[in-house]
């Protein structure tokens, strides 16, 4: 396995300032695109903030509509994910970057989990991990995997460069975890990340075995808040990323507790303190590729 599999060289590991904010306020009315709203970027993101991209959907309005409020976890979610749509969100990143120091940056890469085929990818893993958790004698874990599903979660899991924030809320519904974090180093996919979180709480949770995880998101870079080393289980959907940005994210995974486990999108980490245990295809927005599954040694 090398680098060569990337699909481009780009990468988006560079703080910027990006003084946008795109999140409209509550209440306001809709109003239709301002002229030359197809040349001036900030009035054409603008136009679609305001006419409905990262607003509040009502998804128990919409449920009570369409018959389908007791409908699973993972259908809840896939509705509420249904306003933010990969391409639309492609697109505010790609209106975000527009004069600035990174309009070079391929931003046409930008991608995501598909919520349903990822839910099935981590819940394989973490059960594994939670049952080693639970064998190296914390009392909390081994009581937990021995309990009913309410007390199984007991792991935490943490998306590098979440986005929108769909591995986040996608994780949430997994038995196996507690805590959901994610990091995003830019403001505008993180504003809409926000409200998914706030959404999630009121219109998905609790999950199928009636528990309500902790879910939040936060704005930084994945390089200055370590916090995500404390993690069990780390994703970093890094397809787009240099080989000294995976360096770089390998060096301080290296400091992770032995047995975590840290899946990239495509390309491995470059580091001797994981093995790699296992890659699955799966599907993402941009299509199928690989998950690879290193376990710290
Ligand atoms: C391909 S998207 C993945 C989104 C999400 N993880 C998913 O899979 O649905 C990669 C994200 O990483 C973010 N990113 C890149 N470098 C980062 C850094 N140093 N710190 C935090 N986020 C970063 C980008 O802004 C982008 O939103």
């Amino acid at each position: 396995m090398s680098c060569s599999r990337h699909l481009t060289t780009h990468c988006f590991n560079r703080t910027h300032p990006i003084p946008l904010s795109f999140l409209p306020a509550r209440g306001t009315p809709r109003r239709s695109a301002p002229s030359g709203v197809m040349t001036d970027p900030t009035a054409r993101l603008r136009a679609l903030v305001e006419n409905g991209v990262a607003k509040r959907f009502d998804l128990r309005a919409w449920s009570a509509q369409s018959g389908c409020a007791r409908a699973r976890a993972i259908e809840r979610l896939e509705t509420l994910l249904e306003q933010a749509r990969p391409d639309v969100i492609k697109l505010i990143v790609m209106e975000s970057l527009q004069g600035t120091p990174e309009s070079d940056l391929d931003v046409m890469v930008y991608g995501e989990c598909a919520p349903r085929a990822f839910l099935e990818f981590i819940n394989a893993h973490a059960r594994t991990l939670a049952l080693e958790r639970a064998e190296e004698g914390d009392d909390t874990r081994r009581r937990a995997a021995s309990g009913t599903a309410s007390t199984r979660a007991t792991l935490t899991y943490y998306d590098l460069g979440s986005g929108a924030g769909k591995s986040v809320l996608t994780a949430a519904l997994s038995p196996y975890f507690a805590r959901c974090r994610g990091i995003e180093l830019l403001p505008c996919v993180h504003a809409i990340a926000e409200i998914l979180v706030e959404d999630f709480s009121r219109d998905v949770a609790p999950r199928d075995d009636g528990v309500s995880p902790s879910v939040s998101v936060s704005l930084g870079d994945i390089f200055v808040d370590l916090s995500w080393i404390d993690a069990d289980f780390v994703f970093c959907n890094c397809v787009t990323w240099d080989e000294a940005t995976m360096a770089r994210l390998a060096s301080h995974a290296a400091e992770m507790r032995r047995g975590s486990l840290f899946v990239t999108a495509l390309c491995p980490l470059p580091s001797d303190a994981f093995e790699v245990v296992a890659e699955d295809e799966i599907d993402f927005s941009w299509g199928r590729v690989d998950a690879i599954v290193h376990r710290k040694t």
